[in-house]
């Protein structure tokens, strides 16, 4: 497992596609600056040729007598194995990892199968993405770990979120790594805390998946491929057999099952009896060889690596006049991430000129983490309910948020140097070479004069509901 293979690789590892060069508003193309791993990374080399040689073989899984059929079976059943290794689980217990779409449907899963009842609670935290606060929202009660200022909690907060419930909660719900701070609760100990009180703990590991080991000792793991260098579909959901036994599965379908009559059905054993349908095998296979070529890195090379360039963004943004870098103060352990606004301008122009006058890419809004940012950036209830009418009245021009900057294993230092020349010129106050124009019913910027190049985008819902 990463961390312990020698190799030859170290980062930067270039990606696919980084070389694409993008169209600039002066009408040069530059060399695309991508700084967004935290929302979906470009596939390793390694895991595009994994899925080129694999596709000859593609064929239908647990399903065909063909020997195509039968290699396609023993590569989906060997990624599921790939993936119970990468959460530190092969050959523990009766854990089964259930392959599914993403960290979304991952836990979506789960909260189906946990059964809650209206009046269970789940304890969760503020900083969490919506994807680990909706689905329990919406089955059960939640008593919610708030945040200090700096976007951190500590495990404390979480035993007095604990003590304050009458009885047990039914589950501890927390991210290993925020995609609003790059922040890292401290994991251990708040599963050790949740252990003690008799409490199971998923873990959103969506963020950590491709920065450090995830947390071996977590009842449930959720993560995505396509934030780890393999784009092609895939998330994973790990835990216990013995929680996905007891009644049914969230899909119903074929693959599912054991045995149906027209009144009946018997449900399969899992990990099978939660992957109704055909899977996606193509993202197995590109699941299993990022996995297989994050281990030939290794944790120790990607941590050095993560480490340099969360210093050299976190303190370089936080040293430009006018920036405001949110979250824990540099120093801190943090992914390398970064997530700042800059006095004066809104966070989407910010992002739309980063974009068409540098080619460099970055994510603005509230990066699907509202509670969150709405304590990040010191809202107050009232300036909250303005924006609510606002936004109900299909006017999102003044939507709070933020600009973030996320690298991964292809980020050079000049590409951060890159974008921190940029946003100081932005911050200075310099007008832009170009008019910009801003659409009210998304809230996003863009040139008025759109470079040669770039596709004219259908109106597509809101800067935070994309982001
Ligand atoms: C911390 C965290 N959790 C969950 C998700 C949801 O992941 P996905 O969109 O792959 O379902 C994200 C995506 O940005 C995330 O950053």
């Amino acid at each position: 497992m990463p961390g312990t293979a020698s190799s030859t690789l170290a980062p930067p590892v270039p990606l696919v596609g980084d070389d694409l060069e993008v169209e600039c508003v002066d009408g040069t193309r530059r060399r695309a600056i991508g700084l967004d791993a935290a929302a979906s990374t470009a596939a390793l080399p390694a895991v595009a040729t994994s899925v080129g040689d694999f596709l000859p073989w593609y064929s239908s899984v647990h399903r065909g007598a063909g020997q195509k059929s039968q290699v396609a079976t023993a590569a989906y059943e060997a990624a599921r194995e790939a993936a119970l290794g990468f959460a530190g689980r092969a050959g523990v217990g009766d854990d089964v990892a259930i392959l599914c779409r993403n960290t979304t449907e991952a836990i979506n899963l789960l909260s189906h199968r946990l059964r809650l009842e209206p009046g269970e609670t789940v304890v969760t935290t503020v900083a969490e993405h919506h994807a680990n606060l909706l689905p329990w929202a919406r089955a059960c009660r939640r008593q919610y770990v708030d945040v200090a200022a700096d976007g951190t909690f500590g495990v404390d907060d979480v035993r007095a979120a604990f003590d304050e419930l009458p009885g047990r909660p039914r589950l501890l719900a927390v991210t290993a790594a925020s995609n609003v701070t790059g922040w890292m609760p401290p994991l251990d100990e708040l599963i050790a805390l949740a252990h003690d009180r008799g409490v199971p703990v998923l873990v959103d590991g969506a963020q950590l998946a491709a920065h450090r080991a995830l947390p071996a000792g977590a009842d449930f793991v959720a993560w995505s491929g396509h934030k780890m260098y393999a784009p092609y579909g895939a998330g994973v959901l790990v835990g216990p057999s013995s929680a996905f036994r007891e009644g049914d599965p969230m899909l119903a379908g074929g693959g599912a099952v054991d045995l149906v009559t027209l009144d009946e059905v018997i449900w399969t054993a899992p990990p099978e009896s939660e992957e109704a349908g055909s899977p996606n095998l193509l993202g197995a296979v590109a699941l299993a060889a990022a996995i297989n070529e994050l281990g030939r890195i290794g944790w120790g090379p990607i941590s050095a690596h993560d480490h340099d360039l969360a210093s050299r963004l976190r303190d370089g943004l936080a040293a430009i006049a006018g920036v405001r870098l949110l979250g824990p103060a540099t120093g801190s352990d943090t992914l390398p991430l970064a997530t700042f606004s800059v006095a004066g301008v809104p966070h989407a122009l910010v992002a739309a000129r980063l974009a068409a006058e540098w080619g460099i890419a970055v994510r603005h809004g509230c990066f699907c983490a509202h509670p969150y940012l709405e304590r990040l950036l010191g809202l107050g209830a009232a300036e909250v309910e303005v924006l609510r009418r606002a936004v109900r009245a299909g006017d999102r021009r003044a939507i709070p948020g933020a600009v973030r900057a996320s690298a991964g294993i292809n980020t050079r230092a000049e590409d951060v140097d890159a974008l921190l020349g940029a946003v100081e010129v932005i911050a200075s106050g310099a007008d832009p070479p170009v008019d910009y124009v801003q659409d009210p019913s998304t809230g996003d910027f863009s040139p008025l004069e759109r470079p040669a190049g770039w596709p004219e985008l259908p109106s597509a819902g809101s800067a935070c509901s994309r982001s």
